[in-house]
């Protein structure tokens, strides 16, 4: 038997943000990006608190990819309010500081489980609708996912306000992210006709609106960012359903190693990793025995409107399209680009090392085809 749950109530569209003056907690703590902080658009959602008159804290000492140091810093912070209700404003790095605080506080105080709201401020993780986080181990390079029911957000607010200042390159790198999210979940060894539903329309407003969302500061096309902060949501309810692949798994390592922007780095491997999944290469036109992916990524294909006059065809011009897409976006589509410093000797001395970490990642065992440590050294050596 199988089961399909979503716990998290999602709110979207209009104000959504309103739904804060209605909730019925007298004290909130809230986790805060930075850059919300200091550019006021945290305001957004604490006006809603005062017109309510519901005390609050503002706790934003948050950095990208938060390191497990920052979490011991945050739970400190939090145990000292006990505030019944805990929310989170901000990216990924955010949203998955908080879900670690608030895990970790309530294994120190079993009784205390505070009432959890995201409110993503990219669009991109998916964090407001999943049981992960990501915390980086900053003495060992290395990123670990925690994965609990317990970090599954309460309730997630979706509101454009809080993603129009995204710069374009942020948005591109996020939405990157989301495409990354629904074609792995797609082809996840775990998926099924719910996870699937998702990912199709996830991928179906990234392939109609990623690039204008990522053109918005100058055409302030509100549609653009609104789509894509639920195609965020919707890849985010996918994948949480029935995980990643080795996409990700590779993408985590070029994160902890030489902080790629989680999106970026993604956006670099997914193509070749849809090529090693499908047992393609560039000069391959005929497959006698095709692994069951390639008609799934064809499948995608033909839904969000890409052609080819075989699933092969099909493929490729899925893989060809993110590639367009990247450099549309003015994003790196090689390791070397995005790292400009670092030298291929230095990049070799470390493949080893991320072929393992990649391989005991936890989003590994969910990918449709099992990868060897050379497989991945293979792929870390295609994309530099
Ligand atoms: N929990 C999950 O399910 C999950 C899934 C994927 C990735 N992640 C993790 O999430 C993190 C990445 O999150 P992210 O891509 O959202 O980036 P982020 O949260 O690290 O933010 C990136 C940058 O954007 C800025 N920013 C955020 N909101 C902004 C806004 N509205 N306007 C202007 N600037 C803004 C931040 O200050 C930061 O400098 C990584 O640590 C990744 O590993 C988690
Ligand atoms: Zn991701």
């Amino acid at each position: 038997m199988r089961s399909c749950t979503l716990k998290t109530t999602i709110n979207f569209e209009g104000n959504a943000l309103s739904r804060l003056a209605t909730l019925e907690y007298k004290k909130v703590f809230i986790i805060a990006d930075p850059y919300t902080v200091s550019s006021g658009l945290i305001k957004a959602a604490t006006k809603h608190l005062e017109a309510s008159k519901i005390e609050y804290t503002v706790y934003s000492d948050v950095v990208p990819d938060p390191s497990i140091e920052k979490v011991v810093s945050g739970v400190t912070a939090l145990v000292k309010e006990m505030a019944p209700c805990l929310i989170a404003v901000g990216g990924g790095s955010a949203i998955d500081l908080a879900k670690s605080v608030r895990l970790f506080a309530h294994r120190m105080y079993p009784d205390y489980a505070p009432y959890f709201i995201a409110v993503p401020t990219t669009s991109g993780t998916g964090s407001e609708v999943t049981s992960f986080a990501v915390i980086t181990d900053s003495q060992k390079n290395v990123k670990h996912a925690l994965i609990d029911e317990f970090l599954l957000p309460n309730e997630a607010i979706l509101d454009v306000e809080m993603v129009k200042s995204v710069p374009a390159s942020i948005a591109a790198d996020t939405g990157m992210d989301v495409m990354a999210h629904a074609l792995e979940a797609y082809v996840s060894t775990e998926a099924d006709y719910f996870s699937d539903m998702y990912a199709e329309k996830a991928t179906s407003l990234c392939k109609h609106y990623l690039v204008r969302s990522y053109n918005y500061p100058k055409t302030h096309e509100n549609k653009a960012r609104e789509k894509m902060h639920v195609a965020s949501c919707l890849a985010g309810v996918a994948f949480n359903a029935v995980s990643l692949g080795i996409c990700h798994s590779i993408a985590h390592q070029l994160g902890a190693q030489f902080h790629i922007p989680h999106g970026r780095a993604n956006a670099i491997v997914l193509p070749n990793v849809i090529l090693y999944n499908s047992e393609l290469t560039p000069t391959t036109f005929v497959l006698s025995d095709p692994a069951p992916c390639v008609s799934k990524y064809a499948n995608m294909s033909r839904r969000i409107g890409l052609i080819g006059y075989d699933d092969i065809a099909c493929v490729k011009s899925l893989t060809f399209f993110i590639r367009s897409m990247q450099i549309e976006m003015g994003m790196p589509i090689r390791v070397r680009d995005a790292i400009p410093k670092v030298s291929y000797e230095e990049y070799e001395s470390k493949l080893d090392a991320m072929a393992d970490a990649a391989l005991l990642d936890r989003c590994t065992p969910t990918n449709p085809r099992v990868p060897t440590k050379a497989d991945i050294i293979e792929i870390l050596r295609e994309i530099w």
